[in-house]
C-alpha cells in the first residue's frame, strides 16, 4: 500500500488535494491531513494551500525508500527496509537473513543505539547526522574470496563521494574510509557459512557514514572523526549518497570474480597505507610497512628485517601514526 510521501513524490511541483490522495489510498481525508501532520513533524518542508492540496517542496534530508528506488541501476536491490531507529541494522540484518531466503535487501536507518564496528568496538551512530545502512547478500563467490566484498563496498563508497559530492576519500585497509587521516565512514561484513558446501548462509555487509557534523561527538574520537559536510560545499542528500553507494556497489560484487584485478587496482589505487609504516594492534613494537594488497584483499607487510607476511582482516588493527578507535 502506498504512503502519502510516496503519492506526494510522485508528483512533484504540484498541488494535490486532500481528496485525491484520500481516493487513491483508500483512506479518509482526516487521515491524509493526520498523515501530511506527521510528515511535517519530521520536518518534511509541505506547502498547504485551502482549495488546492498538499505540495513537498523539501525531504530536508529525510531518507526517502522511494527516492532512494527510483535512483537505482537495474540489477541491484531487490527491497530495501527503512527504519527510524534500531539498535544495529548489521544485527538486525542478520535476524532477517538467518530465517529467511531474502537476498539483495538493505535496511537503512537514521539511527543506531548499538551500532558496531570491527574487532568488538562500537561505531558512534547519531540519529539524523549520519547514515547506517546493511546489505543482505548470498554471494556466490568462493569464500576465500570474502575479503574482497569488504573491499568491493570501500571503493563503492569512494566512487560515490566522488560522484554525489567531488570529494576525494581515501581508503585504510581494510574497512575504513578517511580524509586527511580522520575517519569518515566504516564498514562490517558479517555472515554465516555453510561447513559441509563451503558456500554462505547469508552475508550482511554493513556501512556507516558520518555525514553532518555531531555536536556530542564522545571525546574518545573527537580528534579522529570528520563527517562529509567538513569536505563539500555541494547540497548532502543522503537518499542520493545511499543509491550511489547501492549502484556502484553492485556493478563490482555483480562482476566479481572477472572485476578482481579492477577492483584491487582502484582498491591499492585508494589505500593511502600502503609504502607506509603502520603498527599492528596499535602495539609500536610491531611496526612494519605496508607493501601491498594481495588478490584476496589480505595486507602484504614487511618487518625490519625484511621478513613479509600476510594480514588477515579479522586479526589486525592497524596503528600507529593511523590509528583506529570507534
Ligand atoms: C568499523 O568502524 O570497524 C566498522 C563500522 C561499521 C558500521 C556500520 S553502520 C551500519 C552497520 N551496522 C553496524 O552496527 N555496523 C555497521
Amino acid at each position: 500500500m502506498k504512503t502519502v510521501l510516496e503519492f506526494l513524490e510522485e508528483h512533484p511541483d504540484q498541488f494535490v488535494s486532500g481528496e485525491l490522495i484520500a481516493n487513491a489510498l483508500s483512506m479518509t481525508r482526516a487521515n491524509v491531513w493526520k498523515e501530511i501532520q506527521k510528515l511535517k513533524s519530521k520536518n518534511y518542508c509541505i506547502e498547504s494551500v485551502r482549495n488546492q492540496g498538499y505540495k513537498l517542496l523539501s525531504r530536508n534530508n529525510n531518507i526517502s525508500v522511494s527516492y532512494i528506488e527510483s535512483l537505482l541501476n537495474p540489477n541491484t536491490l531487490r527491497g530495501i527496509e527503512y527504519l527510524e531507529s534500531v539498535d544495529s541494522t548489521n544485527t538486525y540484518a542478520k535476524d532477517l537473513a538467518k530465517d529467511s531466503n531474502l537476498s539483495d535487501v538493505l535496511i537503512v536507518s537514521d539511527n543506531q543505539t548499538a551500532g558496531r564496528g570491527r574487532m568488538g568496538r562500537s561505531f558512534y551512530s547519531p540519529s539524523q547526522n549520519g547514515v547506517y545502512m546493511s546489505f543482505i547478500l548470498r554471494p556466490t563467490t568462493h569464500l576465500e574470496d570474502t575479503q574482497l566484498l569488504t573491499l568491493a563496498a570501500a571503493v563503492a563508497v569512494i566512487k560515490s563521494l566522488k560522484q554525489c559530492l567531488d570529494i576525494d576519500a581515501q581508503i585504510k585497509w581494510l574497512n575504513d574510509i578517511y580524509i586527511n587521516n580522520q575517519k569518515l565512514s566504516g564498514i562490517l561484513t558479517e555472515g554465516e557459512i555453510i561447513l559441509e558446501s563451503q558456500s554462505y548462509k547469508y552475508l550482511v555487509l554493513g556501512i556507516g557514514i558520518n555525514v553532518f557534523t555531531d555536536n556530542d561527538i564522545p571525546d574518545s574520537i573527537s580528534n579522529i572523526y570528520t563527517s562529509i559536510d567538513k569536505h563539500t560545499t555541494r547540497a548532502i542528500d543522503r537518499n542520493e549518497c545511499v543509491a550511489a553507494i547501492a549502484n556502484n556497489f553492485y556493478e563490482i560484487y555483480n562482476s566479481l570474480p572477472d572485476s578482481r584485478e579492477k577492483l584491487l587496482d582502484e582498491y591499492r589505487t585508494a589505500c593511502f597505507i600502503l609504502g607506509e609504516e603502520v603498527w599492528i594492534n596499535n602495539d609500536p613494537k610491531q611496526a612494519v610497512t605496508a607493501v601491498d594488497i594481495n588478490d584476496q584483499g589480505h595486507l602484504l607487510v614487511k618487518d625490519n628485517h625484511g621478513n613479509e607476511r600476510l594480514l588477515y582482516s579479522g586479526e589486525v588493527s592497524i596503528g600507529g601514526k593511523f590509528k583506529h578507535e570507534s
